[in-house]
């Protein structure tokens, strides 16, 4: 029986780690800073490697069918959007696919992200690990291992952290940095004309840190799939997922800073933009009208003891700018 990715993993914060560190008001650190190989767990006919070009076509059709756990949502990244990823060098892509076949059956992207600010800790460059996904036919044999294996075997030490967003999908052997709940809100279509998306950098970044918590968990990911709107009534960052609705096909945004409630309300009366569905990881335990509970979110943090923080529990979703 193979081993857990999570578990006896020198570079896994453990819940004893986490709480003395919280305990003595430690700042974030790295958990381990020389190379540490990590023993790869064969999976039988399975070849894992980074994502060649041919690749890259497979991967729209395959995370459309595959990558989203929900049955109200599919997953419809251009392939235009991997491509420049790539080229931009924002994102490392692995896949799995079967070694007679060729079939792509998994895949993991590495999206690099810059500044990243954890309390009084910065690291000039982290990960954030997206687009996990194995076939069906092909979860839980330690695909998924595989992968997570060869990303830790391919990043040179010490491993900056790597954040990883869980939706949906509780597990309370690894602390998480940040848990909650998204609050949902289904937008009527209008023709306003109010709100429009910031396109000048300097006006998007004064705007973008008017719009986020303080304390917040911040990077800057390249600013291709998340937007700053500017409205009579303030600012609204949201972050387009690729995600849409079945059988609607409206876009799904995620709401990652908005500068008041009123704010957030205007920009959704006014349309939000285009996005058919908005997601906000809720901040209380009152929904405000118009919203309802959705799913639950976790973000783990790999090669980092963070401690826990008292605003770390809840509505602190990192506001990384992808
Ligand atoms: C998550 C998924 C890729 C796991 O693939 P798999 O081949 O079944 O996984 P394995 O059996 O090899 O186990 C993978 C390990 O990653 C863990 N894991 C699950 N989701 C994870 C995530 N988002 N990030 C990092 N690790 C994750 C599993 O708990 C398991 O940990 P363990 O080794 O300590 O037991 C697969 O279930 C899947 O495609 N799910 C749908 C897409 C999805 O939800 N992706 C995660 C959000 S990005």
């Amino acid at each position: 029986m193979a081993s857990g990715f999570w578990s006896q993993n020198p570079h896994v914060a453990s819940w004893f780690d986490t709480l003395s560190a919280w305990w003595r008001s430690d700042p974030p650190r790295l958990l381990v800073a020389q190379q540490h190989p990590l023993r790869q767990q064969p999976v039988r006919g399975v070849v894992c490697r980074i994502a060649t070009q041919e690749d890259w076509k497979l991967l729209p059709e395959f995370w459309y069918h595959w990558f989203s756990i929900s049955s109200r949502c599919k997953c419809v990244v251009p392939l235009k959007a991997v491509q420049e990823a790539v080229a931009e060098k924002r994102w490392d892509i692995w896949v799995s696919v079967r070694e007679d076949t060729g079939q792509l059956i998994g895949t993991l992207v590495r999206r690099h992200i810059k500044d990243l600010k954890i309390d009084a800790a910065r690291w000039p460059t982290a990960g954030v690990v997206d687009y996990f996904c194995v076939h069906p036919a092909w979860r839980a044999k330690g695909v998924g291992r595989l992968l997570l294996t060869l990303l830790h075997n391919s990043t040179p030490a010490p491993i900056p952290p790597h954040l990883m967003f869980w939706e949906q999908a509780i597990r309370l052997d690894v602390p998480c940095f940040s848990a909650g709940i998204f609050w949902v809100k289904k937008i009527q279509p209008t023709q306003s004309m109010s709100w429009e998306p910031i396109q000048d950098t300097k006006d998007r970044d004064r705007l973008w840190s008017s719009c986020i918590p303080a304390g917040s968990v911040t990077a800057n990911g390249g600013w291709k799939e998340t937007r700053v709107w500017r409205g009579p009534e303030g600012s609204v960052a949201v972050w387009d997922t690729f995600h849409t609705t079945v059988p609607e096909c409206e876009r799904v945004g995620i709401v990652v800073g908005a500068t008041s409630d009123q704010a957030l309300t205007a920009f959704c009366n006014a349309g939000a933009g285009s996005f058919g569905v908005l997601l906000k990881p809720a901040d209380s335990i009152h929904v405000p009208e118009g919203w309802e509970y959705d799913a639950p979110y976790v973000w783990f943090a790999y090669n980092t003891l963070l401690g826990l923080k008292p605003n770390s529990v809840i509505g602190s979703f990192p506001c990384l700018a992808f």
